[in-house]
């Protein structure tokens, strides 16, 4: 296997910067591009790497289609770009097998979308610290060199770090959250095979589980009379080597709907509420139970010896999805060994393996109730915004990230189902709303469907980045 150019590698692949806990997510416009681009040269240098973890701060970067147009990146290096980048994450066509239609409409998101008013999103400045004066700190060095940088700020996307009692990260429906992660091959950690995935699914440039190079985009040689970049197939020079792309997602969650939801479906006859029923749903419908505890390992309560367990799969122990359901969240998204024609098997392992997500997300806004208090958030009156800023990364978007999202999580015939999407964060379709809104929970002697499920999660704005290797930063600033 090829040794990885860690230093020339956005450290965001090889880490989440769990120990940075305030992070925003700043939005960019191109005003002037030889501007930008000197702008952009001046801070290659500053852009983390793979090589290390930081300590304090740090920054990468990430440029949808547009700001590489803007920017003056060439037209035959553009076109070497896959459709589904170019197209961009809301045109017609990709908003259909996305699911983002009605409510996730993106006539009407924050950002991105296709609104001709709003200003398109051309640049995604990734900056963390370790808190939030010193996010604000490093956000203001930064934001000084804007306007000669010739670049405007659109938008900056704040988070907050949504912690419980033990100091683990959830997310706003009280589930522990970043769990469960693809193991990159070459990289120091080390995982199970089945977990362990080649480089080339997150990387460009290395193989990937096909055992060949994903599809790269390419720079005419005469276009890089400097050779910034390394030499490529076919004597073109390779602008993806060592990049990869970036999904950004803003998710919007309902989490008071989700409860209220929960508690009417699991009250007594006499209408009081069924508080260690309503938790064992909600465990179904994500697949863990709130601790991060697999539903699969202990299916009957949580366990709190096993909130770290990622090493399981459904087949063996589980395939009619007695335990966790066959359409929980955490089993669509990543059905493991579960999926057919030979379930069980190295083959089902091995197709699994090419849909896997790198998520390197965030919450954003404050939770209603710091411990996650499902009576607190049935109370609540606080009407502030709250959600995930979904971030995953992959070297192939159709094949990776909208296959996910397409054929796994928002398909109401999935593995045997055939009136559902995934019960968290699936598309609830106006039109087809009896294909979409249950939820099965298989059992003996008969299984359970749940019906009525609303849309608990919304999406607010979202864009595909290229996320550039660092000679890639400066080749884009040499053009
Ligand atoms: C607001 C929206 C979402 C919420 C609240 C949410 C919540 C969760 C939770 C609680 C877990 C289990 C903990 C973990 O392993 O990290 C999880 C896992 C996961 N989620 Fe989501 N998620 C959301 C959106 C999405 C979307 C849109 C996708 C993909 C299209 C996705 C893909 C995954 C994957 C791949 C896993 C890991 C599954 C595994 O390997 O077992 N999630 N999510």
């Amino acid at each position: 296997m090829s040794h990885l150019e860690l230093d020339d590698i956005q450290g965001i692949i090889a880490r989440g910067y769990s120990n940075l806990e305030a992070a925003a997510y700043v939005l960019l416009h191109i005003k002037d591009a030889p501007l930008a681009r000197q702008w952009l040269g001046n801070l290659a240098n500053r852009v983390q790497t793979s090589q290390e973890r930081p300590y304090d701060h740090c920054l990468n970067i990430a440029l949808t289609y547009k700001g590489l147009s803007a920017l003056g990146l060439h037209q035959t290096t553009l076109s070497t770009f896959p459709t589904e980048f170019q197209e961009g994450m809301t045109e017609t066509n990709r908003s259909r097998i996305l699911g983002d239609h009605s409510e996730n409409d993106p006539k009407s998101w924050l950002w991105g979308g296709t609104d001709p008013q709003q200003t398109k999103v051309h640049i995604l400045l990734l900056i963390y610290a370790t808190d939030d004066r010193q996010l604000d700190e490093f956000y203001r060095t930064l934001s000084d060199q804007f306007s000669q940088g010739g670049v405007e700020l659109i938008l900056k996307l704040d988070t907050f770090a949504l912690k419980d009692e033990e100091g683990e990260f959830r997310e706003h429906f009280g589930f522990r959250d970043g769990i469960s992660q693809p193991i990159i091959a070459g990289l120091n950690r080390v995982g199970s095979p089945e977990n362990t995935i080649k480089a080339g699914e997150f990387i460009l440039g290395y193989p990937n589980e096909y055992n060949l190079l994903t599809e790269s985009p390419r720079v005419k040689p005469e276009l890089d009379p400097q050779n910034i970049l390394p030499t490529g197939e076919f004597g073109s020079h390779d602008l993806g080597y060592n990049g990869s792309y970036l999904v950004f997602r803003q998710l919007s969650q309902k989490v008071e709907e989700f409860w209220r939801f929960l508690e009417e479906v699991t009250q007594n006859p006499d209408s009081s509420s069924n508080p260690e029923l309503r938790l064992k749903l909600a465990a179904k419908m994500v697949g863990r139970w709130p601790s991060g505890t697999s539903l699969v390992q202990s299916p009957d309560q949580d366990d709190p010896n096993l909130i770290d367990k990622n090493d399981f799969a459904y087949h063996h122990l589980d395939a009619q999805g007695f335990r966790c359901p066959i359409g929980a969240h955490i089993r669509r998204s990543n059905p493991r060994d579960s999926l057919g024609p030979a379930p069980g098997t190295q083959r089902s392992i091995a197709i699994n393996k090419t849909h896997r997500l790198l998520r390197r997300g965030r919450t954003y806004g404050e939770p209603i109730s710091p411990w996650f208090d499902p009576e607190a958030i049935l109370n609540n009156l606080n009407q502030e915004k709250r959600g995930i800023h979904f971030i995953c990364i992959n070297a192939n978007i159709s094949r990776q990230f909208e296959f996910v999202q397409h054929t796994w999580v928002n398909n109401p015939k999935f593995n045997g189902l055939y009136e559902e999407t995934d019960p968290l964060v699936g598309d609830r379709h106006p039109g087809k709303l009896e294909e979409t809104n249950t939820f099965t929970i298989q059992g003996t002697p008969i299984r359970k469907k749940i019906k009525g499920l609303s849309q608990f999660v919304v999406l607010r704005g979202g864009a595909y980045f290229f996320l550039p290797s660092i000679k890639a930063i400066s080749y884009l600033a040499s053009i």
